[in-house]
């Protein structure tokens, strides 16, 4: 499978490897995998996606080879689980290393900055912290298997529209405290094997090709020490990407990229020293994938079923948006109507290069719930199979079987071609044949139960507020039909929160006036407030806020306590299940930072737990808060800086319903930026010991107390106080002299 015989040890690479071997490493040999050179040693490295079940070509690419299908990592999000995460990537592991596979290309984690985001079922998040915790659960779950991980789109992919080419004109803080964010959590703690370089342009320099991004902060700063490989096709000039930090190009370029190599180093234009660098790094890939290898598989007999962790993890997916008057879980007697063609044939997961080809059917939802419900359940499709057409005869029908029921479950959802790896969505709305079937249900029947299939937020404006209940499913696998019915009869608690925002209309969304920009650019001009960090900044209503779920069961928070630990702070709450239901719970904890120059969101995310509470039981939950979490990126300083003040730790059960608040007073960095000749003058009076060696350097060089007026009149300072200070000390009329300037900068030491 690795070029190698498969009983070969894994070796250490032999002798120095010539240039134009080293150079033939740097490209892959086809589709999947890189060359090998068995007379160093050196295996080949097979590689396949899969971020929600193996999703590797057949040889002749006529399909996938079947695997389990889980949930997209959209829909897993909502678990807020990195554990489950975990044992789901297990799993997918087993199964391409069973396929023969050596490194699976997954985690997905670029963050949701539009809700339009045409890969957005692939990624977990619009929050950092819950990206980068998942993506560690991800990584840790597929590298306990031997199979290595590749933590991909690195970064500021978000979007599909241009994008090979697209440039993330974004802001370094806001790629420091979200776009990377995520990416430096996953390096620094679950050491992925491989990092993959997006196709887009960030500040105008093609990813591939910034040595900034590819050395700078993921080797330099965070220690990264694997493989970058280039997204497929992303490379837009060979010499320039290797000489950033692009070790692996892929795919095979039939030699011409090496020869590229070799030519630049004849032409020394490059320097020898890269190329071999590379060479070792995808070399050691390769020894150590080998090692793995004849470990693989040993965890297989003590793992639960692929199959049945497919059901629990498409169960734990779900959320509960609303119930109105109990109408879930369903009454054991109740009749039921099942109705809309994705009822019968349920959407599953998106396409694109993660489709994975489902070893189990996913069944139909009309057959899951009559097999788990002891009333009658009845079916009828209301909308045409594709989703889109509307159909008079079928919404008629469907009123009438509405109308008999007792609940009426009308399932809805974005159709296949929504939801794609290529392109973006359009907008939120669902097609309008299937808003009209959840209206005129929901007038003709006793009780509305909409059920919503989709890998991100759609709009619910049209009926949000006339249905009993509404339930999001996501994409959840090939277990989407059985988790769905063990949550609608209630034989599980909905422990789902929502991983991102349902806005009301997609006009609210922070990122709408720049996305998906155009010429070329996409300007992050919403800066960090991206997601809920701007819905609360702008205190817009939304549909259903960040982390917002219902459970069945009822829970209070009590005793919210934070104490100082060596890497930031421990927290921790009391959850009591005050029900006669077990209750599934998310704590989670958002920080109130003090307003700054630097603008904050009202709340911000810094840490969370899932938990299970049985019924009048307690459980005391810990979270720890890293020091990281509370910081800010500084644009002028271009560091981490931790503000003093006072801090409000909250436990809430979602970004808009805070439930306890306990406030910490913090002692920070207060960070000062060096004073020059450029910083203003202001900035000089405001400096706790420059403002008064400056004022007290004046009075004495001019006895007339005309410059100390001047510096010390309100109204003077307002009008002057933005001026770069070495502006005044050109006018001979006052005392402000760049010798005096220097001297009393000597003070900001002392
Ligand atoms: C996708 C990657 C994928 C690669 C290999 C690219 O088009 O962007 O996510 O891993 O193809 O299939």
């Amino acid at each position: 499978m690795n070029g190698l015989p498969s009983s070969a040890a894994p070796a250490e690479p032999t002798g120095e490897l010539t240039l134009s071997e080293a150079a033939s490493l740097l490209s892959g040999a086809d589709m999947a995998s890189t060359k090998a050179l068995p007379e160093r040693g050196i295996p080949s490295v097979l590689m396949t996606d899969g971020s929600n079940g193996l999703a590797m070509n057949l040889p002749d690419f006529s399909g996938k080879v079947p695997a389990t299908c889980f949930p997209t990592s959209s829909a897993l999000a909502a678990t807020w689980d990195p554990a489950l995460v975990g044992q789901v990537a297990g799993a997918i592991a087993r199964e391409a290393s069973a396929a023969g596979a050596d490194v699976l290309l997954s985690p997905g984690m670029n963050l949701k900055r539009s809700p339009l985001g045409g890969r957005n079922f692939e990624y977990y998040s619009e929050d950092p912290l819950l990206t980068g915790e998942l993506a560690v659960g991800f990584v840790e779950g597929v590298q306990g298997e031997g199979v290595g991980a590749c933590v991909k789109h690195f970064v500021a992919n978000n979007q599909e529209t241009d994008r090979m080419r697209v440039s993330a004109d974004v802001s370094e803080r806001a790629l420091r405290e979200l776009y990377l964010r995520a990416f430096e959590e996953v390096v620094t703690r679950a050491k992925p094997w491989l990092v993959m370089a997006s196709y887009n342009r960030v500040n105008g320099t093609y990813v591939s090709e910034d040595e900034r991004l590819l050395t700078g902060i993921l080797r330099e700063e965070w220690g990264f020490d694997g493989v970058v490989v280039s997204d497929w096709g992303a490379v837009d000039d060979r010499v320039r990407a290797l000489r950033a930090g692009l070790d692996l190009e892929m795919p095979s370029t039939s030699g011409a990229s090496d020869a590229q190599v070799v030519a630049a180093v004849d032409a020394g234009t490059l320097d020898a020293d890269v190329v071999h660098r590379s060479a070792r790094r995808v070399a050691d890939l390769a020894v150590r994938a080998a090692a793995s290898g004849t470990h693989r598989g040993e965890s297989s007999t003590t793992a639960p079923s692929a199959a049945d962790l497919a059901i629990t993890a498409a169960e734990r997916s779900t959320v509960l948006l609303r119930n109105e008057h109990g109408v879930l879980p369903l009454a054991p007697t109740a009749g039921v109507a099942v109705i809309g063609a994705y009822a019968s044939a349920p959407r599953f997961q998106g396409g694109g290069s993660a489709g994975v080809q489902p070893k189990q059917p996913a069944g139909s939802i009309v057959d899951a719930v009559g097999a788990r419900h002891a009333g009658t359940v009845e079916y009828a499709p209301g909308y045409a199979d594709d989703g889109l057409t509307r159909d008079p005869a079928l919404l008629e029908q469907a009123v009438s079987v509405a109308a008999a029921a007792d609940v009426a479950i009308v399932v809805v959802g974005s159709p296949e071609s929504a939801e794609s790896e290529g392109y973006d969505r359009a907008d939120l709305g669902l097609p309008e044949a299937q808003n009209e079937l959840v209206a005129a249900v929901a007038a003709a029947a006793r009780s509305t139960v909409v059920v919503v299939i989709s890998g991100g937020p759609v709009r619910t404006e049209a009926w949000r507020t006339s249905v009993d209940a509404i339930v999001s499913t996501g994409l959840a696998g090939q277990g989407v039909s059985l988790g769905l019915a063990s949550i609608l009869v209630g034989d599980a608690d909905p422990g789902g929160r929502l991983a991102e925002t349902w806005p009301r209309e997609l006009a609210d969304t922070p990122s709408f006036l720049s996305f998906p920009g155009e010429g070329g650019h996409s300007a992050y001009g919403e800066g960090i407030f991206v997601g809920y960090r701007g819905h609360d900044r702008t205190g817009g209503e939304v549909a259903f806020p960040f982390g917002h779920g219902l459970s069945y069961g009822e829970t209070r928070f009590e005793d919210l306590a934070v104490s100082p630990s060596a890497s930031g702070w421990s927290v921790e709450v009391t959850v009591v299940n005050v029900s006669e239901r077990a209750a599934r719970e998310v704590v989670q904890l958002y920080v109130e930072a003090p307003d700054h120059a630097a603008r904050r969101a009202p709340r911000a995310l810094v840490g969370f737990a899932a938990v299970a509470v049985a019924p009048g039981q307690t459980t005391r939950v810990r979270i720890e808060v890293p020091r990281r979490a509370l910081e800010r990126w500084d644009e002028a300083a271009a560091c981490w800086t931790l503000d003093s003040g006072a801090h409000t730790i909250v436990a809430a059960r979602s970004s808009r319903d805070a439930v306890l608040r306990h406030e910490i007073d913090v002692v920070g960095d207060d960070l000062r930026m060096p004073l020059t000749a450029d910083s203003t003058l202001v900035e000089w009076l405001e400096h706790p010991a420059v403002g008064p060696a400056l004022i007290a350097a004046v009075t004495e060089a001019d006895p007339s107390g005309r410059t100390t007026g001047m510096l010390t009149n309100p109204m003077a300072v307002l009008m002057i106080g933005g001026l770069p200070i070495h502006r005044l000390a050109v006018d001979a009329g006052n005392a402000l002299t760049l010798d005096l300037l220097d001297r009393v900068a000597g003070s900001q030491t002392d």
